[in-house]
């Protein structure tokens, strides 16, 4: 697939950025990162970004106050400029108003560390320990408006093992998180047609 028809993908990152260098490694055909935007001056992915070559915006939410909307109305702005198709969130800590998830519907998509529909929202990993679930994983789904709900588009599980934390399953997780999310973004790209 040429670089003109490769799908220009925006990933959305608050933090240190993993799956953000995952997704920018796996040289997938059907999909260029074409722009990373953050909503923190200080998230890792900025500089995973900058490594790469790809160009890095600081969209803070503190400058809009309590109104959601404009702040995604900005980033919203940036994304059409660049004639952005997709949006992948990697590890965006933002949840998403209607607005935005409407105005990228079917185009919008994120990684979550559990096995959904079990476990959305945060501290997945603890919760998962304190009901003793014998297995665990990630999701990557289409966003919609209610959080961490929206079609499936592929799931990566393991076993919890004796005397597993928080922490070390939370490690073993995010290398889960590294293998699922680059072909479940490549897929994606190659079943949409160009925005
Ligand atoms: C990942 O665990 C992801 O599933 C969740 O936030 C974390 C982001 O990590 N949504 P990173 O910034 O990609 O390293």
């Amino acid at each position: 697939m040429s670089a003109a028809t490769r799908k220009r993908v925006a990933a959305l990152v608050s933090g240190r950025g993993s799956n953000l260098q995952a997704l920018l490694a796996a040289k997938q055909d059907s999909y260029e990162i074409a722009l990373v935007i953050s909503n923190r001056p200080d998230a890792g992915g900025l500089e995973i970004a900058r490594g790469a070559g790809v160009e890095a915006l600081i969209v803070d939410h503190k400058d809009y106050g309590k109104d959601r909307e404009a702040f995604e109305r900005t980033m919203d702005a940036a994304l059409r400029e660049r004639n952005i198709e997709i949006v992948a969130l990697a590890g965006f800590m933002r949840v998403l108003t209607p607005f935005f998830v409407s105005a990228w519907a079917g185009r919008l998509l994120n990684i979550h560390p559990s096995l959904l529909p079990k476990y959305p929202g945060v501290d997945t990993h603890a919760r998962v320990l304190a009901a003793n679930e014998s297995m665990h994983g990630c999701t990557v789904h289409l966003v919609v408006d209610k959080v961490d709900a929206g079609e499936i588009l592929g799931q990566a599980r393991l076993a919890i093992l004796p005397g597993d934390t928080p922490e070390t399953l939370a490690a073993r997780v995010l290398e889960l998180e590294h293998a699922l999310y680059p072909p479940c973004l490549a897929r994606l790209a190659l079943a949409l047609s160009p925005r």
